[in-house]
């Protein structure tokens, strides 16, 4: 929502939101993100960053055919760009190993890229859950598994997160040794919430894209997804049931973040 209780400049966004949203897309095309106490410079060397990740990618994350092909199959059947990039696959894939993960629960399947990734890293006896409510998206996602040669140990559950998660609680199966949280971004403290009850001590919950390009620097967003994320760190800022930070990171991707939490052995 656009609040009315701004002071100077920021009140004569407000008059509607589609002018507080033309007003802040004009803002971030002009490289400025205006907060309600200052205008920061958002111009950064994306070709610099973009060159370096994939200097760093073509060392310790080079993608095969099926990788690439999954990647190609979203431009042809009309899916959104919107995975993961190879270092952050691979990145999934060290929090994997370091927690000895056999069981991965991952939120917003897409292509099924991260998917292969973490699959990759599982055990012989491992398997991911991966929810995704788009019934196309699951499709193309279950081509792209099987091309990997991993439809064994991928089990992909088409529908809501909200109404699936409740089923998985209800399976009272083993708690989850990571969960990937990448669906949509207004209830990721409810996606969070619920990670946690299908987590146990030690358990490592990863959330994509909490920092937006820095828009979650503006504490009058109105954008649903910025106030999604917002909700989830200030979230992760209180809990006494989590230790987290935040990565933030550029490259081939948009400038964003990961949120690493791990679930306390004790309350901290
Ligand atoms: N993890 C993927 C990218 C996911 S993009 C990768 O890195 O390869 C986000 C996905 O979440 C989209 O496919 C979208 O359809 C899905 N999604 C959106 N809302 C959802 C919901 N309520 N439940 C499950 N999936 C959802
Ligand atoms: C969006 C979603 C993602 O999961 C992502 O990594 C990048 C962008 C989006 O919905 O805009
Ligand atoms: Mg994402």
């Amino acid at each position: 929502m656009c609040s009315i209780d701004l002071k100077g400049q920021r009140k004569k966004q407000s008059v509607s939101h589609l002018l507080c949203g033309r007003v802040r897309s004009q803002t971030l095309i002009n490289n400025h993100l205006t907060t309600q106490h200052t205008t920061i410079n958002l111009k950064m060397n994306t070709e610099l960053f973009s060159q370096v990740d994939k200097y760093i990618s073509g060392l310790l994350a080079p993608e095969d055919k099926a990788l690439i092909d999954t990647i190609k199959s979203l431009d042809n059947e009309g899916l959104p760009q919107h995975s993961v990039s190879p270092n952050q696959g691979k990145f999934l894939q060290v929090m994997m190993i370091a927690c000895n993960a056999k069981k991965v629960l991952e939120l917003g399947t897409l292509g099924g890229y991260s998917t292969i990734w973490l699959a990759r890293a599982l055990p012989e006896d491992g398997k991911v859950i991966t929810i995704e409510v788009d019934k196309h998206h699951g499709e193309v996602a279950q081509k792209n598994i099987h091309n990997a040669g991993l439809s064994q140990k991928v089990d992909l559950r088409v529908g809501k997160a909200l109404d699936i998660l409740p089923k998985i609680f209800a399976e009272n199966g083993e708690p989850f040794d990571l969960i990937f949280i990448d669906a949509d971004k207004p209830p990721y403290k409810e996606y969070f919430d619920y990670a946690l009850q299908l987590s146990r001590p030690g358990t490592l919950i990863i959330c994509d894209n909490v920092i937006r390009e820095g828009k979650v620097l503006d504490t009058n967003s109105i954008d649903e997804k910025v106030q999604g994320v917002q909700r989830l760190n200030k979230m992760l800022s209180e809990s006494k049931k989590v230790t987290a930070t935040i990565l933030h990171s550029v490259g081939v991707k948009e400038y964003d973040g990961m949120a690493i939490a791990v679930v306390n052995r004790i309350n901290m």
